[in-house]
């Protein structure tokens, strides 16, 4: 039988109720395989930040390093400084374990309300770069406070890291039945980081010649995931567009509540990190009424990552025969938790 050694960042706000609903469904689904999960929780976030001033400590970093994936609910706070945590827990945890890959898939499930009037099929997925452009935190502010304050957000973008996210992006392409890729930037404006992308994009694309390349500039992006997001199949970019762009499309395809993503560290190097895309809610937290569908989403994407596929389509298809059933009516945290976890363990 096989061991999973999970780390568990339940974090701020509504983070904690998600992810309990999200280890009941993995406890569920995994209950039927020959699979021992152990999991260890890490109480990161405002409470330690509070209590100590520790967003991440290194000993802290280094124990989680030896797990095979992280499950983290959000973080924020507004108690806590904004980017405190974002930068401090959050970001550290994707730069210090090189998740270059932030997989953001979309998909309109059936039954799911969408505000758009024509979706047709949307299925595509937002491989956004997860360790470059305008987060590494390169910049800074003169004269704060004054009439004279200039700040600077520098958005850094390397060879080596636009290549191996392109590549990542082209891959994926290759393996899913549509073959297309859309590098969306804004090379219009952006000369330097813009160009670097679309060179990549051309040489890289040269090796993947039954791909088909589109480009679109961030802002005619923005009109298509509105008017037309059937023609997405697999879009590249960077790190902050990739941000925007996939608050939009979890928009489009049910609502935040139902978005999952991983943070991925293709090579292997260190544990990828799974997550919704959502924070921490603070509007609702508490409350239970978060949808935690999301987070279980992303636990599939986390048993995918590790090689177990059958039970991550298990996960998908109770979340996909619920979402058909769901209808208008809001259900508690724990009721939809409590329903995919049965569904799972009665597959
Ligand atoms: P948010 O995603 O937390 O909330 C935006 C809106 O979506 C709110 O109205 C919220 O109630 C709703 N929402 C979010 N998740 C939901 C769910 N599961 N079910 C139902 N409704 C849900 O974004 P925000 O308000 O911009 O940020 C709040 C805090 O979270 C900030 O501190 C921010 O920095 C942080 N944040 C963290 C992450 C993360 O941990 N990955 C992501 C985004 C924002
Ligand atoms: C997300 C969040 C984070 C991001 C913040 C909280 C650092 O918005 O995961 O989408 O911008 O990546
Ligand atoms: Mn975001």
């Amino acid at each position: 039988s096989r061991s999973l050694n999970l780390a568990v960042i339940p974090g701020d706000g509504i983070g904690d109720e998600v992810v309990t609903e999200g280890l009941k469904v993995l406890d569920a689904v995994l209950a039927g395989a020959d699979v021992k999960v152990g999991t260890t929780t890490y109480d990161l976030g405002a409470r330690r930040w509070h209590a100590t001033g520790e967003t991440l400590p290194d000993t802290v970093l280094d124990e989680l390093r030896g797990h095979d994936a992280i499950l983290l609910g959000a973080v924020g706070d507004p108690g806590v400084p904004s980017g405190v945590l974002e930068r401090g827990l959050l970001l550290k945890l994707r730069f210090e374990l090189d998740h270059y890959v932030n997989l953001r898939p979309s998909r309109l499930f059936p039954g799911v309300e969408t505000p758009l009037a024509n979706p047709g099929t949307i299925d595509f997925v937002v491989v956004r770069e997860g360790t470059e452009g305008p987060y590494v935190g390169n910049g800074g502010a003169l004269r704060v406070g004054t009439a004279q304050e200039i700040a600077n957000e520098v958005s850094v973008n390397t060879a080596f890291g636009v290549e191996r996210v392109v590549r990542d992006a082209f891959a994926r392409a290759q393996a899913r039945p549509r073959k297309k890729l859309t590098y969306v930037h804004k090379h219009n404006v952006l000369v330097h980081a813009g160009h670097l992308w679309r060179r990549t994009v051309e040489r890289v694309g040269t090796e993947y010649p039954d791909v088909a390349v589109d480009y679109l500039h961030v802002d005619a992006a923005t009109i298509f995931f509105v008017t037309g997001p059937s023609r997405f199949d697999v879009i590249v970019t960077d790190n902050l567009f990739g941000d925007i762009l996939t608050d939009l499309a979890a928009a489009i395809t049910g609502g935040i509540g139902l978005a999952a993503s991983g943070n991925v560290n293709p090579d292997r190097t260190a544990p990828s990190m799974f997550e919704p895309v959502h924070g921490s809610a603070p509007d609702i937290a508490g409350q239970g009424i978060a949808d935690p569908t999301a987070t279980v989403l992303s636990v599939a994407m986390l048993l995918e990552h590790l090689g177990l596929t059958v039970e991550a389509s298990r996960v998908v298809d109770a979340v996909s025969a619920d979402l058909a059933e769901r209808g208008p009516a809001k259900r508690r945290t724990a009721d939809i938790g409590d329903a995919l976890a049965a569904r799972v363990a009665g597959a």
